[in-house]
């Protein structure tokens, strides 16, 4: 079996590609530091798949960790990196924790696989890169701005430590992976999105505020220059977009790509605003949801969705689950945390 090692393998979209990649008979080694996943999610991976992963426990910014790890897994094929700090509002308050977590420990993984005669890297990058697009559809050329937060510099930065690495270090082929938003959970209802603490991101807010755990959802900002004056963002199935990440490994290691570093956007093609979310929910569960119209949130940008050309093309790959089934299902994995 050829061998993968996915780092933060146990959070909400490392869970989810974990499943995929065993699906598609790959044998899966996880790397993560727990700090803000659980174990426990093995159990929801095994549940799903019958197969419990590879685990070790281990901060990635521990360089000589990162050394005695791959002396350890020489078989290592390929690597799908998710491990990162996310949340953009802490990024700001706690700049250097960022950037010691997001890019420090991405320059050990590369320095262990440009020891390989061949490795194949699938990059967690973000649509965050973009800023606000000028326009759109967001294609894969719009170019990359200034970053809004400190979270996002460090997946423009990384995707430039990868893309000049590739061409220095013959036998490394890469893709970036430039999510949108990624919502719901598994149909299963064994693993799904374990926000720590009060979401930052809209849907666990919802199926929270829906649970009672929250009193009211914010929305922030009713007065955009968008249909209904919410902000308009690109919603895409956690499951779907875990797919994409297996597509794209086979890319690599069936060397179909075009060059030895590659980007895509992942997201569903559809823009869908804050208030459309509120009623695919209420549409889904059948319930109201309570929520209020406050001010703006500070970096917000006003409208972001992708072209989904390339992806469909060059990967063969596109969404199939719509806003109304992943909306149900993040609905029906949070009633499952709390039963
Ligand atoms: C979506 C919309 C909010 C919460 C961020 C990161 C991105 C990625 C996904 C990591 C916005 C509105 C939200 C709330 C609201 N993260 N909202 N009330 O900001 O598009 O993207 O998370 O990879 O990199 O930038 O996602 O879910 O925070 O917000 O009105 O309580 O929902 O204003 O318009 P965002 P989000």
């Amino acid at each position: 079996m050829v061998k993968i090692l996915v780092t933060g393998g146990l959070g909400f979209i490392g869970s989810h590609t974990v499943v995929e990649l065993q699906n598609e008979g790959y044998e899966v080694v996880i790397i993560d530091d727990l700090s803000n996943s659980s174990e426990k999610v093995l159990d929801g991976i095994a549940a799903i798949t019958g197969k419990t992963p590879i685990f070790e426990k281990l901060d990635l910014k521990e360089k000589v960790g990162v050394k005695a790890f791959f002396a350890k897994h020489v078989d290592i094929k390929g690597v799908i990196h998710f491990a990162a700090s996310k949340a953009v509002g802490e990024s700001v308050k706690e700049p250097l924790l960022y950037y010691e977590n997001n890019i420090c420990t991405l320059v050990y993984i590369l320095k262990e696989l440009k020891k390989l005669p061949e490795a194949s890297f699938i990059f967690s990058s973000s649509c965050t890169v973009y800023g606000q697009a000028d326009e759109l559809p967001i294609t894969e050329n719009a170019p990359v701005k200034q970053a809004e937060s400190p979270y996002g510099n460090t997946k423009q930065i990384g995707e430039e430590i990868i893309k000049d690495t590739c061409k220095v270090v013959s036998g490394l082929k890469a893709i970036a992976l430039r999510y949108f938003n990624p919502i719901g959970a598994h149909e299963s209802s064994k693993i799904g999105e374990l926000p720590t603490g009060v979401p930052q991101n809209l849907v666990p807010f919802i199926t929270q505020t829906a649970i009672g755990l929250r009193h009211e959802l914010s929305v922030f900002g009713d007065d955009y220059p968008t249909p209904d004056g919410t902000c308009v963002r690109d919603y895409i199935h956690v499951v779907d977009l875990a797919k994409a990440h297996v597509v794209a490994l086979g890319r690599l290691l069936k060397g179909n790509n075009k060059s030895n570093y590659e980007t895509f956007n992942l997201g569903t093609g559809k823009g869908s605003s804050v208030l459309e979310v509120v009623q695919s929910f209420e549409r889904v569960s059948g319930k109201k949801l309570n929520y209020k119209i406050v001010d703006r949130r500070e970096g917000d940008v006003i409208s972001a969705y992708a072209d989904t050309n390339k992806a469909n093309n060059d990967l063969g790959w596109k969404t199939q689950f719509s806003l109304d089934e992943a909306m149900l299902s993040a609905w029906n994995w949070e009633k499952k945390v709390r039963s």
